[in-house]
């Protein structure tokens, strides 16, 4: 299926980290995209616990690994481990691609701009709106402090209260958002569900294998509320498929994953990828599972 030129001594090397990894489908998804401009990279995977940690990253840096996406549960602890931050990233306190230039680690947050651009290309106009995300893990923040520039206002609703009030207080603190953490009971959605234009979720609820449950009630949604979930196994939640039901305009989580990963390796190999063949590798990968 390579028509790569042959991997040799001068192939540069892209990977993921993550702990567990096995699952990951930016392997598959940037080796199709290199593969299609003929590259001369290879893209891998690699298993890192915690405790592994600085030792991989230093390794790392010391060989010709050009480029390194970082996932759950690294975004956090990388940080400490890298030379530069882009301002987002920083704001953000996560980092999801790394370029190593000659030893230097230079971090960013492309999850963030893959969820904002997706939003965008999704026909959602995002001036002086107002969200309710659900969660307020690392996923959450990314989103939050992406809409930020330019939303109206955030709520954010999350199972542990504590963590969204502390988002909501950083983002009020290194923006200029007007944001609000409150718990994600039935009766806190139902107060905030008909006052906002979108409901994002980025709790993991819904997600394969438990594809039959969602974060929010049926009964909460309305057809004014556009749904953001940004989960892409299955494409179709339940929450999704609920909203649809109702009439609302909705998204599903592929083209931020695609986007985020689109960001990175153009930044990694100055070429921009196949965003297209990029999708249907997923669409496919997600088929055979
Ligand atoms: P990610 O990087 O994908 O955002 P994360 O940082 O682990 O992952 O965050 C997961 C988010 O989903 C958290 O807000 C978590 O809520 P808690 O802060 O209370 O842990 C939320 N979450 C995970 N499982 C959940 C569940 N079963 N019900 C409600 N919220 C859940």
């Amino acid at each position: 299926m390579l028509n790569n030129p042959i991997i040799g001594a001068r192939t540069n090397i892209l990977c993921v980290i993550g702990h567990p990894i096995e699952h990951s489908m930016s392997p598959v998804m940037h080796n199709a995209a290199l593969n299609d401009l003929s590259l001369d990279y290879i893209y891998l995977a690699f298993d890192i616990p915690p405790n592994d940690l600085e030792k991989a990253i230093l390794g790392f840096k010391k060989s010709n690994m050009k480029g390194i996406n970082v996932t759950i549960p690294h975004k956090e602890a990388i940080i400490h481990y890298l030379d530069e931050l882009d301002p987002l990233s920083k704001q953000i306190g996560a980092v999801n691609t790394i370029k190593n230039e000659g030893g230097v680690l230079l971090g960013r947050n492309t999850d963030a701009l893959g969820a904002k651009q997706a939003l965008l290309d999704g026909g959602f106009k995002i001036e002086g709106k107002k969200a309710l995300i659900l969660g307020a893990g690392g996923a959450a923040r990314a989103i939050s402090f992406a809409l930020s520039e330019k939303m109206g206002e955030i709520f954010i609703s999350n199972r542990t209260e504590e963590k969204a009030i502390k988002l909501a207080k950083e983002l009020q603190d290194k923006t200029k958002i007007k944001a609000t953490g409150k718990d994600m009971s039935e009766k806190t959605l139902r107060s905030l569900a008909y006052s906002v234009d979108i409901l994002i979720n980025t709790t993991p609820i819904g997600m394969y294998p438990k594809i039959d449950i969602s974060p929010i009630s049926k009964d909460l949604l309305n057809e004014n509320l556009f749904i953001f979930d940004i989960i892409y196994n299955p494409l179709q939640t339940r929450l999704l498929k609920d909203a649809k039901k109702i009439g609302s305009k909705t998204l599903n989580g592929l083209d931020m994953f695609v986007n985020q990963g689109a960001i990175a390796f153009e930044w990694w190999t100055g070429k921009k990828p196949n965003v297209k063949l990029m999708k249907e590798i997923i669409i496919e990968e997600l088929g055979n599972k």
